[in-house]
């Protein structure tokens, strides 16, 4: 049997705290909506829901969750909010060893209020975390992993982005990337990294800064030419992806009443490197990260919902043909 694939997950985490209120009752004034927070009141929240998030802590935990060895790395502090991601990863049999702690670092935050119509207000404090040198990062760590998968790297943004794609290239380490904002903020600067990506994964409006196209196949081929492989999702709309041998085209893998979109991309993305980096099918490997995101926009937060290894997959409107 093929050893099990390791993958290090490098980028931020942060603590997500949903409260919901029948107090937070949405009315309008002119073109924005607003929720009611009268200064000096008490107001009673109904039920208070703890989570954490950060996209690479996200696909962390999906690599455990389907057996593989998993990895995460970035700057944490001494904060309530980093000691709960690290507890939260631990709890969930990702490696944290190489996490480095200092008093002047600090996960993310956020408060999010949830109104009575389901939309959102976030109160985000971004933490503080390294910088475009990856100072305190391990590179080392780079080199022992099968994948690295960077994503949403703060202020560290393209130069760290850089520097790690760098590194994966000379380890002979895979990389996947679905870059978040600070990597997306200059697409000429992605673009130039890209021929040392493996496996590339955007939404459309995404892929649409990278490469021309109107159609998501238009896409995916365009954006072959600059890595092996091509992934580009439409949310509800489905997915179209090529290994360069056959071009996989699905659609949604289940009409679920969505609960909270958090988490929906990078469940999809990991969902997808979870299985090819055990060598399952394009098409295999779609349908899991399609399984994935869905079961992951039904729950609060972008965690709860990723599935457990062994769960039963059902069908979905996929189809597969040669390039
Ligand atoms: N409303 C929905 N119902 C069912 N599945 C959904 C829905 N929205 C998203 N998904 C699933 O999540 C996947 C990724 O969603 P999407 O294409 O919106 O990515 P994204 O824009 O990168 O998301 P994110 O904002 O989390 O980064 C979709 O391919 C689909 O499988
Ligand atoms: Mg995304």
């Amino acid at each position: 049997m093929a050893a099990v694939p390791k993958i290090l997950a490098i980028g931020k985490a942060t603590q997500d705290v949903f409260l919901r209120s029948d107090e937070f009752d949405p009315h309008t004034e002119g073109k924005i909506l607003y929720t009611h927070l009268p200064l000096g009141v008490k107001m009673e929240v109904s039920d208070v829901t703890f989570a954490t998030g950060g996209n690479a802590s996200n696909v962390a935990v999906t690599f455990a969750r389907q057996g593989l060895h998993s990895e995460y790395m970035w700057t944490l502090g001494h904060d309530p909010a980093s000691e709960t991601v690290l507890r939260d990863l631990d709890d969930e049999g990702v490696a944290t060893a190489r996490v480095t702690r200092k008093s002047h670092y600090q996960a993310g935050y956020s408060t999010i209020l949830i109104a009575t119509n389901g939309e959102r207000t976030i109160l985000n404090h971004r933490g503080v975390s390294t910088d475009t040198k990856g100072t305190d990062l391990d590179f080392n760590a780079i080199a022992e992993a099968d994948w690295v998968y960077p994503t949403s790297l703060a202020n560290g943004g393209i130069e760290l982005l850089r520097l790690i794609v760098d590194a994966a290239e000379k380890a002979n380490t895979k990389v996947m990337l679905n870059p978040a904002g600070p990597e997306l903020a200059d697409p000429a600067k992605l673009k130039a990294l890209l021929e040392s990506v493996e496996v590339l994964c955007m939404n459309k409006e995404e892929m649409q800064q990278i490469v021309e196209g109107e159609t998501l196949e238009e896409l995916v081929r365009h954006a072959l030419h600059y890595v092996p492989v091509a992934i580009v999702s439409d949310g509800p709309n489905g997915v179209v992806a090529s290994d360069g041998k056959t071009i996989v085209r699905a659609g949604m893998y289940e009409d679920v009443k969505v609960i909270d979109r958090t988490g929906a991309g990078d469940a999809f993305a990991s969902g997808f490197l979870s299985q090819w980096a055990q060598d399952k099918s394009l098409k295999d490997s779609i349908i899991f990260a399609s399984a994935n995101s869905t079961s992951v926009v039904t729950k609060l937060g972008a965690k709860g919902g990723i599935l457990q290894a062994g769960t039963k997959l059902h069908a979905m409107p996929i189809h597969e043909q040669p390039v």
